[in-house]
Parts: structure tokens; sequence; C-alpha cells
């Protein structure tokens, strides 16, 4: 198959991780740029991409470079694309934008341009122009321009990949799924040794975890990825794609999620079991305080509550009883915990061994690597294994980092948040999707997702609902199931999800 450019975008700190996982599935010319990797691959690729990664945000497929220095002249540009080759005057459209140029002050009036060259080429030639949807287009282009570099995009992923599908339940502030599974793949915890969150919320952690212990696809509970609707759309290439469980592994140690407040652990439950992980994660209400000593090179991975505004002395005894417990019950063991106040780290009091900057939206925030060990920590790091200054930078060089890091992505934070969030004030956090507003997971008339166990097709025209539908009911009813593969004509399993999932409307979880 021909191999294409390709762009995998993230968020900023991930991209490392992000190209590991990218040559690990086979891409070719992989490149590390701001909040992006470049890659090439072939129409396989591709799906793989949007399937298995777990730190991407969405896949792009560049299909036109050029250089402009005014929103004029990116139309007249445009006017010439052959769009046929993309989309039918049926097909509705989108077009996004991220600029970040001087000549080009509104990246909003770039796209309307955009916008307006495609109708533009169809009303001439057809007299009657495709519809604009904004909410569920069935193609969406992106123009980036840097300067007066411009490239122009079809978007493979639709909507944003962290959107994994088996959140059942509107939260305040739930850890975004990508940061939550590139904080996994970054500890390096590969499902060899016991792992806990003990302050899990909705449980977005542990269900990375465990994806990754069992090597499973993120992509496995998605409705749909926007590729799907595109003219070269290969069904059965996608097909044997979804199919392939050779990869998956046996998880032999063991998952568990805590949390002090009962309706988290509720709501951890259901969106595990939506992800047919509830046999893999235990998850019990707990206060960290009551945190008993685990397993040697047990790994903790969780995201306490900091707030934005540090005036609550509670948050401060929180972090001061996490660093007891974790010196205390952790020993052999090691902790990562994303923060966003160094007045956070300082109360916890132990001597990170990695602080590692990281956004959680648009909080500048940190993840920092605690190390317990029996005895005094420079007892332990003696002799060759002492560590050097350089190894662990000060507050001060690291705050100073940070600030300069700040500063110069402010404008592309801004324009990045604005495009992978339905909130257009960028400085807060996103909050959580009202029930009311939550799209349905599918609506009537979609293709469906997984193929009815009955019937045992691949997402064709007319099949039931992603879930198995039995007796009027969309889920299945079994708890604890294995996720299953449905036979294709030469036999092979299908995939099931163990869980009930249905789409709950329960109320918002409590803000962190
Ligand atoms: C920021 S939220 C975690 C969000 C979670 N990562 C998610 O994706 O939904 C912090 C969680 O810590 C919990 N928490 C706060 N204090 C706790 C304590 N002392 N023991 C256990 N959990 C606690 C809160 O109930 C809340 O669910």
């Amino acid at each position: 198959m021909t191999e294409f450019e390709m762009i995998a975008k993230t968020f900023q700190g991930l991209e490392e991780i992000l190209a590991k996982e990218l040559i690990e599935l086979g891409a070719n010319g992989v490149a590390i740029g701001n909040r992006m990797v470049s890659f090439k691959g072939d129409k396989a690729l591709m799906y793989k991409a949007n399937f298995h990664l777990r730190t991407a945000i969405r896949i792009l497929k560049p299909f036109l470079h050029f250089k402009a220095d005014s929103a004029d002249e990116v139309y007249d540009i445009c006017r010439k694309v052959d769009w046929e080759k993309y989309m039918d005057l049926s097909d509705s459209f989108a077009v996004d934008s991220v600029v970040y140029s001087e000549d080009f002050r509104h990246s909003k009036f770039v796209a309307y341009r955009v916008k307006d060259a495609i109708a533009d080429y169809f009303r001439e030639k057809y007299g009657k122009r495709p519809n604009v949807s904004v909410a569920n287009p069935d193609l969406t282009f992106h123009i980036h321009i840097s300067h007066d570099d411009c490239s122009l995009s079809l978007d493979s992923s639709g909507e944003s990949l962290h959107k994994r599908g088996y959140r059942q339940e509107a939260m305040e502030a739930p850890l975004n799924e990508v940061l939550a599974a590139g904080m996994i793949l970054m500890s390096g915890w590969d499902g060899k040794s016991d792992f806990v969150d003990p302050m899990c919320g909705s449980g977005t952690i542990p269900i990375e975890a465990a994806l990754i212990a069992k090597n499973m696809a993120p992509g496995l509970f998605r409705s749909h990825f926007a590729f799907e609707k595109w003219k070269d759309f290969d069904r059965d290439l996608f097909e044997q794609i979804y199919n392939d469980d050779s990869a998956e592994r046996d998880f032999e140690f063991s998952i568990k999620g805590y949390d002090k407040d009962p309706k988290a652990i509720l709501t951890a439950k259901r969106n595990a079991k939506a992800a047919g992980l509830l046999d893999t994660i235990q998850f019990e209400q707990r206060d960290f305080k009551d945190f008993e000593p685990v397993k040697e090179r047990t790994v903790i991975i969780t995201n306490p509550p900091y707030g934005e505004r540090l005036t609550d002395d509670n948050l401060l005894g929180l972090y001061e009883m996490i660093g007891e417990r974790l010196k205390h019950a952790l020993i052999g063991g090691e902790a990562w915990i994303i923060s966003y106040h160094y007045e956070c780290f300082d109360n916890i009091g132990l001597k990170p061994s990695a602080k590692i900057p990281l956004f959680n939206g648009a909080l500048p925030c940190e993840l920092r690597k605690y190390e317990i060990f029996d005895g005094r920590y420079n007892d332990f790091r003696g002799g060759d294994r002492r560590l050097k200054k350089d190894d662990l930078p000060t507050r001060r060089s690291s705050t100073l980092r940070h600030k300069a890091r700040l500063a110069e992505k402010e404008e592309a934070r801004k324009a990045e948040f604005i495009e992978n969030t339905d909130n257009k004030d960028f400085k807060r956090e996103r909050p959580a999707r009202k029930p009311s507003d939550r799209k349905p997971f599918r609506k009537e008339g979609d293709k469906p997702f997984r193929k009815s166990e009955g019937t045992r097709s691949f997402r064709k025209d007319g099949d039931k609902p992603f879930r198995k539908s039995e007796g009027g009911k969309t889920f299945r009813k079994t708890e604890g199931a294995k996720p299953f593969r449905k036979s294709s004509s030469e036999g092979k399993p299908f995939r099931k999800s163990s869980g009930t999932g249905r789409p709950a409307a329960k109320k918002g979880f409590k803000k962190q």
C-alpha cells in the first residue's frame, strides 16, 4: 500500500511517548514536533494509529502544503482544490484551524475562508453547496498555519481520541484519558507488578492501566472514527485490524482503585464495567489515610485534588498525609503524583527522583516520581548511584523553565484547548458536561459499532448497536465476562464487552 504523511496530535509533554508508540506500531519517518508527531505509513497504519495509540488525540492526513500570508490568499488556493476527491455534495463538513502567525490574526476567519472556498467550488459546479455541520460532520478538514506555511489535512479521527467510549458518567474533573495513559507509559509500568490509584475518582487511571496491562486497544469501545466516512474507506482492512487480538495478553498482578467518596467508586465501577474490565480492577471505598502496606514493586499513579487556589489548609494537610502513607506503606515501590502547586508537593515531604512538566487541560502541572526505600534515601542513593545535582532540578530552575515554556506556549495552548474542547474559555478547566448535555452514545440511525452477538456480522447497516441486544435491552447482562470477538467468516471470534454499560444519566461528580 502507498505510504503517505500523517500527523498525530497530542498534549504538550507527551510527544516522546507518542513517538515511541508510533515506532512500535510500525510507523516510518517518525519526527517529534510541538504537541505533535509526524510520521509516514499506509492506510492500515492510519487505521491502527487511530485504534491503538494511547497518547494521540487525533490523526491528521495532510494533502496540500502551500504558502500564503492572508486569508484571501488561502481562499484562492483552496478554491482550486479538487474537493470531490474527498467529499460529495451530499456530505456535510467542518473546517478546523490552528494558526501561529502574525499575518493571520483570527484563526476562525481562516476557517471561514476555507469553508467559503469549498462551498463556492460546489456551488459553481452544481448550483448548490454542501452543508456545514459543527456537531457531526461527515468530513472535517483542518488548516494549520505557521507563519506563511499552510497545510490542509483531513481529520481521520473525528471526536478526540481521548473519548475512548467507556466513560459512562459525567464527572466534574476527570483526568483526560490520553494524559492518564501517558503518565502510566512514562512511568514504565507495563503490567509486571501491582498497581494502585488510591484517589481514583471515576477510575480513569486504573482503567487505562488495565488496558495497558492487557495490551487492549483503547479504540475498542469507540463507536466511530472519521475515516469510516471517507470515500476510500476499506471496511475489510479495518475489520481485520479491529478483530486482531493476537497481541493481547493475560495480566497476573492486581490493579486497585480506591477513593474516599462512595459516589466515585460507583462511577469508577460503571466505567470499568463498560470497558469489560470489572474483573481486572478491584475498586473499593477507602480513605488514603487508611492505606496499608503493599507488596514490593507496587506502583502508585494518582491525581489527588489540587484545586486552583491554595486557600484550603486541608489541601496541604492531605498532601502531608499522602507523604506519610507513601513513606510507611509503599516501601520498595514507587509513586507518581500529578499536581499543580509546588506547595502541595512540598507538603509531601519526600524527595522526588523525577519531575516532568505536563498540562492537565490548561493547567500547567508536574508529574513527580517518588521512590520509597527501606532506610534513608541518601543511604540507598549512595556510591555510584548517588544522584548528581543535575538529576534533580532545583525548585527555582524548574519553576523558571516551566514559566518560560508557559509564556512561549500560551498561544499554542489556547488554540489547542479550543480545538479539543467545547469550551472556548481556555483559561478555565473544562467543566464536565451535564448529563443533559451529553450526546447519546449512539443515535438512532447510526451505524452500530459492534455487531450483535446473534447475527455476527461486522458493523453493517442495520446492525444492532454496539453492545449486544438482548430482548430489547441494548447491553449485556453478564457482569465480569471477558470481551469477545465476533466470528468472522473464518470463525474468528469477535469482541464483546462485559459491561452492561447503560449510559447512565447521573449527576456530575464533585469538583476537585
Ligand atoms: C482529582 S480527583 C481524581 C480524578 C480521577 N483521576 C479521575 O480521572 O476521575 C481526586 C479524587 O481524590 C479523592 N480523594 C480526596 N481525598 C481523598 C482521601 N483522603 N482518600 C481517598 N481519596 C481521596 C476525591 O474523592 C477525588 O475523587
